[in-house]
């Protein structure tokens, strides 16, 4: 059993808060997710939380309340605290996660590209003040590499005497919208230490902890260095694909290719793989930017000019492409937005969440009105407040936003009148594209993980040490066609031993749903109807049924093909 019982996370935001409501889930440890923000704590200890995640609610709720935990109904005691007693927290803990806000700096040397580090840096200061005792702090942050040498020199000068501080860099990899699938079921946790004794040590601390619900093979322990380096480095290679298949995108739109198929026909090719490859108005999101444009100023205070344009390309490709997909607006709009209406679905930088930072929503909007454009934006989940003060800072002219930008409830008020529909999001509620009925009628993944336990009393149970794993393979394969689900992702099984002795083993295996259900979707034939003629769909994220939209009169203009309205016209 592990001899420590407390952990602190400090920076209640989209990593901090959820990784600390899975810790407590799955662990029995107490949890304290601090944040200096008092309203943020606040909504984290409401009813309505700060963050929209499947499953999230039911995580946090269950752990903070005490609730009943598991789909058993077994009650639990409450794990999980929000709170704003940062120092206090911080002295009562074992492990420390600094799960604190990176941004791009904005002034001095670096600045548009170089990480901030100061709310790193004061979290690092505060630990230091106020431990009295030995801990482990982890860099849950994503930060530039060798950030941990900085972290820990402040911690040494600053420490109470006697102290001791261990550093470790576990970079987080959760994607927004999936975060907490990701979190129960990640294909990796990394946890980068010193060599040392005292190093290694605390990794195997971080490992325990994992371990209790993560695949132990899937926790891989390496050097600091490495471990900083290959977070930045997974961002950077997955929105460089994103970038590969953007400028492809240009190129079919010219030659009559589509993009879809050039991607799928790629992908096929199991050295290249599916994901990450679907063009659209650009990448979006807090972290692929900021972290590309990490890596870049990294190279060049190395001396590596060269490497330094190489991955500065995977944003300019993203600015270029916003660019092309708003000129390609104006210019079928005959070359002129004024007194146009130009109805927008989707301001989230992706589906399933709420979250618009760095959307490229943000850039087309400003763009359509400094055009003189009238623009009303219509998203399932984005906050209104948070659109306006998004725009207010993208834009100087802060009347031609009040005059002219128009929040709706809903997209047929966004729609009516309009001469044009952008969709930026691929929100499934605006495709009408015809799905099989999915026989998995929830997205909550902790549901159906839950569901997918194995009893060790049943008769599917497999002892642990008596089988060889092929053998545990196939009863676990055997479960699952015998369950019958369709419809869903089902991940490696994963072997865990029962707590305290007791006999056996239990073999779990993580299922998520393959495909969110829609509630409903909207009616393309009334939202025509709505509109001024002629009418324009320009389908930014290729979502839709374009011949369905054809039929209705639409001329439809897609990413990554070539216009379509020669062939509306023919219609
Ligand atoms: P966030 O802005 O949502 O949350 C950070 C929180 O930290 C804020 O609430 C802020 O008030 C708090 N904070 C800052 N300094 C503090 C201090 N000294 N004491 C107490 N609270 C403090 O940020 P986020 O999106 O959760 O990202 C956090 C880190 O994780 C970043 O480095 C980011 O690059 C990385 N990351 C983010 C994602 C993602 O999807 N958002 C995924 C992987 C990694
Ligand atoms: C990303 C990384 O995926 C995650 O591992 C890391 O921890 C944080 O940054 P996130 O930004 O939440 O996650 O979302 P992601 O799904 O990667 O999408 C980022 C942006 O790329 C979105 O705007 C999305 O619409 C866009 N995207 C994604 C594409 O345009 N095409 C794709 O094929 C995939």
């Amino acid at each position: 059993l592990t001899p420590f019982k407390r952990i602190c996370i400090i920076g209640a935001g989209y990593v901090g808060a959820p990784t600390g409501a899975v810790i407590a889930y799955e662990t029995n440890f107490d949890v304290a997710v601090v944040d200096y923000n008092a309203q943020r704590i606040a909504a984290w200890n409401s009813a309505d939380l700060p963050i929209y995640e499947s499953g999230l609610d039911h995580i946090v709720k269950s752990t903070r309340d005490g609730i009943s935990k598991h789909a058993d109904g077994v009650t639990t005691r409450s794990n999980l605290v929000f709170t704003t007693d940062v120092e206090g927290s911080i002295d009562a803990a074992d492990i420390i996660f600094i799960a604190v806000n990176t941004p791009t700096k904005t002034q001095g040397r670096g600045k548009g590209y170089a990480a901030d580090l100061r709310f790193v840096e004061e979290a690092t200061r505060t630990i230091a003040k106020v431990a009295k005792a030995d801990k482990i702090v982890v860099e849950k942050s994503t930060v530039p590499v060798k950030t941990a040498e900085s972290v820990r020199m402040i911690l040494m000068a600053n420490a109470h005497p006697g102290v001791r501080f261990e550093v470790l860099s576990n970079p987080e990899y959760l994607a927004e919208g999936q975060a907490v699938a990701d979190l129960l079921d990640p294909d990796r946790i990394l946890i980068g230490s010193l060599p040392t004794p005292e190093g290694l040590k605390a990794a195997d601390t971080l490992v325990e902890v994992y371990s209790q619900w993560v695949e132990r093979s899937k926790i891989i322990t390496m050097n600091l260095w490495s471990s900083e380096l290959a977070k930045l480095a997974a961002n950077a290679m997955l929105a460089q694909r994103i970038s590969n298949v953007n400028a492809l995108s240009a190129i079919c739109e010219k030659t009559g290719a589509s993009v879809d198929e050039v991607a799928y026909a790629c992908g096929l090719d199991h050295r290249i793989g599916k994901g990450m490859l679907k063009a659209g108005p650009g990448f979006g999101g807090s972290c692929f930017r900021k972290d590309i444009l990490s890596l870049v100023y990294l190279s060049e205070t190395l001396g590596l000019p060269e490497v330094a344009n190489y991955w500065r390309g995977v944003v300019d490709i993203n600015e270029y492409q916003k660019d092309r997909f708003t000129k390609r607006v104006i210019s079928c709009l005959f070359n002129t937005l004024t007194n146009k209406k130009i109805a927008v679905l989707g301001f989230t930088f992706k589906k399933n969440t709420a979250d618009i930072r760095e959307s490229p929503a943000i850039t087309m909007v400003t763009n359509f009105l400094s055009e003189g454009a009238q623009v009303a934006v219509y998203d399932p989940r984005a906050r209104k407040q948070q659109i306006l003060v998004d725009l207010h800072q993208a834009r100087d002219d802060t009347v031609a936003l009040e005059n002219n930008l128009m929040i709706c409830g809903d997209a047929y008020r966004a729609c009516d009148g309009a001469d044009a529909v952008v969709v930026l999001t691929e929100w499934d509620e605006f495709s009408n594209v015809d799905l099989p009925t999915p026989e998995v009628q929830t997205a909550d993944p902790v549901a159906l993980r839950r569901s997918t336990v194995l009893d060790p009393n049943a008769n599917n149970f497999v002892p642990e040490g008596t089988k060889h794993k092929e053998e545990e393979l196939c009863a676990v394969s055997a479960f699952l066609s015998a369950l019958k689900v369709r419809n869903v992702k089902v991940g490696s099984p994963h072997i865990t031993s029962d707590e305290e002795g007791l006999e056996g083993s239990r073999v779990r295996v993580p299922v998520t749903p393959a495909q969110t259900v829609p509630q409903w979707r909207i009616d393309w034939v009334r939202i025509a109807r709505g509109m001024r003629k002629p009418m324009f769909v320009f389908d930014g994220r290729n979502i839709l049924d374009h011949g369905k939209l054809q039929r209705l009169g639409f001329r439809v203009e897609v990413i990554g093909k070539a216009s379509l309205t020669e062939a509306n016209v023919q219609c």
